[in-house]
């Protein structure tokens, strides 16, 4: 179903590249207006070349617990309440768990699931007051199935879904939707760098749909998620992965 999102505002973290920049996108062209977010400067240029005008990208890094306020303080006076959250910003440290390093532990629960979580609460104070909202999370495949040497990666992005269902819960009455997407490997600069060479392409075979998936599919279906259309969806980690989790 093809979504219209005049009239709404969505703030889209890790904006500069891969999937938020693509849902970014994506949801320009459909008429919303964008707030992108990302530790990378070229974001501002980035949102700046949107399709539609009113766009604007904020460099910030989210692990800072004092980002979220700063962000949505700017937002709330440069465009009101947003309606829509996109939590995209994300890395995956890939190491055997035995050599694990604790700061690169650290470092992806910090972005992974701390920052998305100061994000959404910072958005859900906002929304709950305007008795409308629509968080949208990523999550992945390895929130739901082990992968070799993701164990902070596979642990962060559990973690997600576990705070998809409280805060769904949460804000269910309010007016306020919070879901999950949980990808297969995505062909993103990320998506790219874990799974290059030998190793990615006997992960493909082993996708029934014998593929990876590419950013336009993940961010069509976060728009979706984003819409009015699914205001009956909240609390879900829909997979989006080929079918790879159920074989
Ligand atoms: N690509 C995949 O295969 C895949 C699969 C499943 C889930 N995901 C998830 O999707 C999300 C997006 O992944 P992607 O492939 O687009 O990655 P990407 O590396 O292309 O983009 C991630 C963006 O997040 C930004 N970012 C990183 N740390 C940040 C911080 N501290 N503050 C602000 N911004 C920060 C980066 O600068 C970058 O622009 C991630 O959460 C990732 O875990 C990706």
């Amino acid at each position: 179903m093809e979504q219209s999102f005049a009239g709404k505002t969505a703030v889209v973290t890790g904006a500069a590249s891969g999937i938020g920049y693509t849902v970014a996108h994506h949801l320009a062209e459909r008429g919303a207006r964008i707030v992108g977010v990302d530790l990378g400067e070229r974001v501002v240029e980035l949102m700046a070349g949107l399709p539609g005008l009113g766009h604007h990208g904020i460099v910030r890094d989210l692990t800072d617990p004092a980002a979220a306020g700063d962000v949505f303080a700017e937002i709330v006076e440069r465009v009101g309440t947003p309606h829509i959250l996109v939590n995209s910003a994300g890395i995956a440290l890939l190491d055997p768990a035995t050599d694990v390093p604790a700061e690169r532990w650290k470092a992806t629960i910090d972005v992974n699931l701390s920052a998305s979580f100061y994000m959404a609460q910072a958005a859900g104070r906002l929304m709950i007051e305007a008795g409308y909202g629509r968080i949208v999370n990523l999550a992945s495949q390895a929130a739901v199935i082990g992968l070799d040497q993701h164990a902070a990666y596979c642990a962060s992005k559990a973690a997600i879904v576990g705070l998809t269902h409280v805060l769904s819960l949460e804000w269910a009455r309010r007016g306020v939707t919070v879901n999950a997407v949980s990808p297969t490997v995505v062909e993103t600069p990320l998506g790219k760098a874990a799974w290059a060479g030998e190793k990615g392409e006997k992960a493909k075979a082993e996708i029934p749909v014998g593929r990876f998936a590419q950013p336009e599919e993940v961010a069509a279906l976060i728009a979706f998620l984003a819409s009015d259309a699914a205001a009956m969806i909240t609390g879900e980690n829909v997979l989006i992965d080929g079918g790879f989790t159920t074989v």
